[in-house]
């Protein structure tokens, strides 16, 4: 079965800096990908590949069986590729249902009355529907991080990214945002989730894949990634401590 999304030595570099080092990876549809690696890895810069905000120096990216290696971002957002962003981006002066309609209206794929009734649906997965009409300035930090997941989804994302979503939640925070991503792909968005919080990215993905220096360094299931020692030692007590 032709994947999802397919990168095939994909290599990205910054002056002399090679961020992203051939790197090859495949992903089914319906499946759930985790990403793991130490600051300066170079996983968002992956993420900015895939949704095309940078243009690999080498390398091929196929989604949904076509090639979009050249593919204009707005151009992969339509055809089903949504991100969160590390940095929570939105409209601070709009309220959180603005901020969902202007992605779901402008991204393309849905009429306004269709666009409406999706971010309303959104809005209640994403636990969010008590704030539909607050500024997106003045949610706190669990709120803000579940409006970058809500204006992915008001696009109909095929596949979601999903970069650092949990860092800086409580615990219980963070486990509430376990239970929406789950919910998530129970219903049949595909995902690649970077996280440094590891026991909530593995409660919600199949496969593991490690970076570092740009490079594939473990790919597989997630206990014998972690028990890798090439893993252990890139990770030596830092976040299996704090898992
Ligand atoms: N636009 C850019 N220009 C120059 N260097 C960049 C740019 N984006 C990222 N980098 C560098 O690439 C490396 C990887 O960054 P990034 O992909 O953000 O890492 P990660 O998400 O794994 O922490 C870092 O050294 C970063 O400083
Ligand atoms: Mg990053």
């Amino acid at each position: 079965m032709t994947p999802l999304l397919r990168l095939d030595g994909v290599s990205k570099s910054f002056g002399a800096l090679k961020v992203t080092d051939a790197v090859s990876l495949e992903l089914a549809a319906g499946e759930a990908l985790g990403i793991l690696g130490p600051n300066g890895a170079g996983k968002s810069t992956l993420f900015n590949l895939i949704t095309g905000g940078l243009k690999p120096d080498e390398g091929r990216i196929e989604f949904d069986g076509r090639d979009i290696t050249r593919l204009a971002p707005h151009a992969r957002s339509r055809l089903g590729i949504g991100r969160s962003h590390q940095i929570p981006q939105p409209f601070a002066g709009m309220s959180v249902y603005e901020n969902l309609l202007v992605g779901a209206v402008f991204g393309g794929r849905q009429s306004e009355r269709q666009a409406q009734s999706h971010c309303l649906d959104v809005l209640a997965t994403t636990g969010l529907i008590d704030k539909a009409n607050r500024a997106a300035g003045a949610l706190t930090l669990l709120e803000r991080k579940r409006l970058e997941l809500a204006r992915a989804l008001a696009l109909k994302p095929k596949l979601l990214l999903l970069d650092e979503i949990a860092g800086g939640l409580t615990e219980a925070e963070c486990q509430a945002l376990v239970g929406t991503i789950r919910a998530i792909r129970a219903a049949g968005v595909s995902l690649i989730w970077i996280e440094h919080v590891v026991h909530a990215l593995l409660s919600a993905i199949d496969r593991l894949f490690v970076i570092n220096f740009g490079q594939a360094l473990a790919e597989g299931a997630p206990a014998a990634v972690l028990a890798d020692p090439r893993v252990q030692s890139v990770y030596m007590g830092i976040d299996e401590a704090a898992a």
